[in-house]
């Protein structure tokens, strides 16, 4: 017996969201599609069924994104996530038997190159729903000859993209096809026959396996992490005092979900609807992770409707989407439950909801990743969340009819518009992310003597690199996509200079300002929080620490500090900064500031002014009391002198940060 647990969501504490502390950074926040969904121009077991299916609409140009790619990635840069999930469409890559397509290939090179380029890490899906027309007359995964021409397929993608692509799903919801395509008959070839389902169940899950364990041989496999996504639809008795709706959820449970699950889990499947489990090579422990997507509850009686276009039974609080079933977000909780027995990561692979005027939408995303905060919260392992869907699309046997998109499409135009639910998701992930890193880069370096006099300090080699380089590659792997780099001394020389995968901005200052006068200078392109670097320092800290103290001490600045440093320049208690002096040391200091710190740019635009000043002595001072300090011991590499560069020269040599 399971509860349905049902919140008064009114009397939900949505703050944490908003002010990025519902999350651990580092969470892989995403947005999903599907090759089918949203290309355009595809032809392929879909495109052959569409004139049949149930809305009788064509996918035809779909979101033109095969044309719109780079434009769509901007889209995607748009809304700050750090994951794109899209699918490979076979048909494209092999369209008639053992013709490869390389331009086609290409394509999707260039779709991952795009996305590295702005810091977006991509995930493939190997299977959509969709696949060439001849291995669909081979008869697809109905016999179990043809698995190995989709594992070829698969094997060639992973060949061409896994020097950059890690993460890969291999099959999208096994069940929703065999159940959609094989008894209700929604999706092709659209036929009611429980024998033949099983037969499609059993081998998807066998090619699931195949495909998992061969791209597991190749040498980037387990460097790959490569799961498989499952549906999970909850079963609920729609009156739970009557044992038969019990029975009936219970055995739709069996079916959609439990016996997919266990089959991942102990190797051996027993398909829907059948009385023996079949042991399947390959398949025990086959996924690095578990792809959920949750959509929503059915509520189960003897006499449910087997076809779509009849309304289901919902609760009389619930909400109804335009797909007709209910917005039930705390079923995602149950649904990771279902998972968690498997004991490896969860990611949302999709989670979204028709809505085609949004009035529904930013509530959804709302209640949604409270539940994922929450579940983590509680100890739960969930990885990333990929919200269902980027953009409005091709929503299979509903045609254009449900939307699902953040970014309004007009398919008559192609024209997108973010939704308000876009930019209530791209706030709540921006809250979450690693905030912009503003580097100081314009010192003079005075003390580097003749070094600095060709070179501008962050600009000088240390271990085959610029310091600024190995500043900007930590913040990188701090999850950081943005940097402002303040220069002034030669800073001619920033010209042109940038970092794979990271926005690179510089500003110079046409004369000295201070530390103080090159932010304000900069202010119209800070962040509204973002994190203070010296251009001549490397502080490799957990940047995922520093803000969390920042959010826990709810402060304009959080500083780190370091204890064990031969000098000492501020003092501090309970967290809080008290005082500050850089030029002369105080026997009761306490502390000295390692170089990192969190600032909300309110604190630039209340204590600043035209001309020159200094951060430290005007800020550090005014709000002594009232900034926070992190404290960590973790050294920092100060490049100021010829000796101490010598010494990180050494450090780098020796270390792999
Ligand atoms: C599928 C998507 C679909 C979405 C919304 C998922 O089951 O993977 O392709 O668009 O549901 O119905």
């Amino acid at each position: 017996m399971w509860t349905e647990e049902h919140r008064n969501w009114d009397a939900v504490d949505y703050t944490p969201l908003k002010d990025g502390s519902a999350f651990p950074s580092g969470f892989m926040w995403g947005v999903a599609t599907a090759s089918h969904q949203i290309e355009g121009g595809n032809h392929n077991n879909w495109s052959e069924f569409e004139p049949r299916s149930k809305s009788q609409q064509l996918s035809g140009e779909a979101c033109d994104h095969w044309n719109r790619r780079s434009d769509d990635v901007k889209l995607i840069r748009e809304l700050d996530v750090s994951h794109y999930r899209f699918s490979i469409e076979w048909s494209r890559i092999e369209p008639s038997q053992g013709e490869w397509d390389q331009d086609a290939a290409q394509w999707y090179s260039d779709l991952v190159d795009e996305l590295l380029s702005v810091g977006i890490q991509p995930m493939a899906t190997l299977h959509h729903f969709t696949h060439p027309v001849w291995w669909d007359q081979l008869g697809g995964f109905e016999r179990e000859e043809n698995i190995q021409h989709w594992v070829d397929f698969c094997v060639k993608m992973f060949d061409l993209l896994s020097d950059r692509v890690e993460w890969w799903c291999t099959i999208n919801e096994p069940a929703v096809y065999t159940t959609m395509g094989y008894v209700l008959g929604e999706f092709p070839p659209a036929v009611r026959s429980f024998k033949r389902a099983r037969s499609v169940a059993l081998n998807m899950m066998r090619a699931h396996a195949q495909c998992y364990q061969a791209l597991k041989a190749k040498p980037r496999g387990e460097h790959c992490h490569i799961g498989l996504v499952k549906n999970i639809n909850l079963f609920d008795p729609y009156r739970r005092w009557n044992p038969l709706h019990w029975i009936q959820a219970k055995v739709l449970d069996g079916m959609f979900n439990r016996c997919w699950i266990n089959g991942l889990a102990k190797g051996k499947f027993k398909p829907p609807s059948g009385f023996r489990s079949v042991s399947v090579p390959g398949l025990k422990n086959s996924s690095d992770f578990i792809g959920v997507n949750y959509y929503t509850h059915l509520l189960a009686t003897p006499f449910m409707p087997t076809k779509v276009e009849i309304d289901p039974l919902i609760r009389p609080w619930e909400t109804r989407t335009d797909f007709r079933y209910p917005m039930y977000a705390e079923g995602l909780r149950r649904a990771f439950e279902m998972v968690q027995g498997l004991n490896i990561p969860i990611i949302v692979t999709e989670n979204g909801v028709a809505d085609d005027d949004d009035d529904m939408r930013p509530e959804h995303v709302r209640r949604h990743l409270h539940i994922t905060a929450e579940a983590i919260a509680d100890g739960l392992d969930v990885r990333g969340f990929y919200h269902w869907s980027l953009m409005d699309n091709f929503e299979w046997a509903e045609g254009y009819d449900q939307q699902f998109g953040l970014y309004h499409v007009d398919f008559e135009t192609q024209k997108r518009t973010l939704k308000e639910s876009g930019s209530e998701y791209k706030a709540i992930v921006k809250a979450h992310r690693t905030p912009q890193v503003v580097i100081m880069a314009g010192g003079l370096g005075t003390r580097l003597g003749t070094m600095t006099e060709q070179t501008p300090k962050s600009l000088i080699q240390v271990n085959g690199k610029p310091i600024l380089t190995h500043i900007l590659d930590w913040a990188q792997k701090q999850g950081c996509l943005n940097a402002l780099v303040l220069t002034g001394h030669m800073g001619e020389q920033f010209e042109g200079f940038t970092h794979p995968g990271m926005s690179v901005r510089c500003i110079r200052e046409d004369s000295p300002l201070g530390t103080g006068g090159a932010l304000w200078n900069a202010q119209e392109h800070l962040e509204e929080r973002f994190i203070l670097l010296w251009g001549d320092d490397l502080h490799p800290i957990q940047y995922s620490e520093l803000l969390n103290t920042h959010h826990t001490m709810g402060a304009p600045v959080t500083m780190c500090v370091t204890e064990s440093h031969e000098e000492m320049n501020l003092r501090h208690e309970d967290g809080r900064l008290l005082e500050y002096d850089k030029i002369s040391a105080n026997p009761e200091f306490n502390g000295y500031e390692a170089g990192t710190s969190i600032v909300e740019k309110s604190v630039v635009l209340k204590h600043g002014s035209d001309g020159v000043w200094s951060w430290e002595e005007t800020v550090y001072s005014a709000l002594s009391g009232k900034a926070a300090v992190h404290l960590d011991n973790t050294p920092f590499w100060d490049m100021g002198t010829p000796e101490r560069l010598e010494l990180l020269e050494q450090f780098l040599k020796e270390t792999t940060l």
